[in-house]
């Protein structure tokens, strides 16, 4: 048996002065290599969610383990590195840094890890396969959204994280765009068996994972795994 990969137990999350729960005490785990989808209404807490479990911010109480590894017994250098290694992230908009073409935007998270040199081909092998090779030398600028979004999701993928979060990644994209991204997760899960986090809101791409947690006022309303229809 595979042990969970991501173990949320009591997360709570409050803001402001208020100090209002965003995120309720939700407890879950989730697996290796399995593709879920957050979903629920705008403010139900699912960046938020999202956020937490990886590392990308502290919850109020609670802990996260990621691969055996609690996330607030590390030191800020070491969740660093460890997200570099370990995760990928993907948002509604790219975030590509301008000045730099296609190519030297994806290798940005190896050149940090000093592996510029040896994942070059990578990079390239990433752009032909979410077939942006043509953009491999054009900047942010000079390309459209859906193919900056393959680039930012090659660029996720560099280092081989064995966590893809995404943030509403067809979000600022039209349906056909929307359909290729969704395409090219279901295709890095199922082959490199990456464990996906996926918020949308939208209802078709949620189907498609293979668990859906939809979240109500910082609760988790509902949680169904699904078997998983593999579409080719
Ligand atoms: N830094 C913050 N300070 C104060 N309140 C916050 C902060 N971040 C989020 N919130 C509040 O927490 C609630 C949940 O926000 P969150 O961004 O997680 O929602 P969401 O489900 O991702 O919504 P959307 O679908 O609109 O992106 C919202 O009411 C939001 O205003
Ligand atoms: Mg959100």
């Amino acid at each position: 048996m595979t042990s969970p990969a991501i173990i949320a137990q009591n997360l709570e999350k409050r803001f402001g002065v208020a100090n209002v729960a965003i995120i309720k005490k939700i407890s879950l785990e989730i697996k290796t290599g399995e593709f879920v989808a957050i979903t629920g209404r705008s403010g139900s807490g699912k960046s938020t969610l999202l956020y937490l479990l990886s590392g990308l911010d502290d919850p109020t109480s609670g802990n996260v383990i990621i691969n055996g590894k609690n996330l607030s017994q590390l030191d800020s250098q070491e969740i660093h590195r460890f997200r570099n290694l370990e995760m990928g992230f993907v948002f509604q908009f790219h975030y590509l840094l301008p000045e730099l073409n296609s190519l030297e935007n994806v290798l940005m998270p190896a050149r940090k890890l000093h592996h510029e040199l040896d994942k070059r081909e990578y990079a390239l092998e990433l752009l032909d396969r979410f077939e942006v090779r043509h953009c491999a030398e054009k900047k942010p600028s000079q390309m459209s959204g859906g193919e900056m979004q393959r680039v930012a999701i090659a660029r996720s993928m560099i280092m081989q994280p064995a966590f893809l979060f995404a943030d509403e990644p067809t979000g600022n994209l039209d349906s056909v765009n929307g359909e290729t991204v969704m395409s090219i997760f279901e295709q890095i899960n199922r082959e490199q068996k990456t464990t996906i986090l996926m918020v949308t809101h939208e209802a078709d791409y949620a189907r498609r994972a293979s668990r859906q947690i939809f979240l109500t006022d910082g609760k988790i309303e509902h949680d169904k795994s699904q078997r998983h229809i593999h579409r080719r």
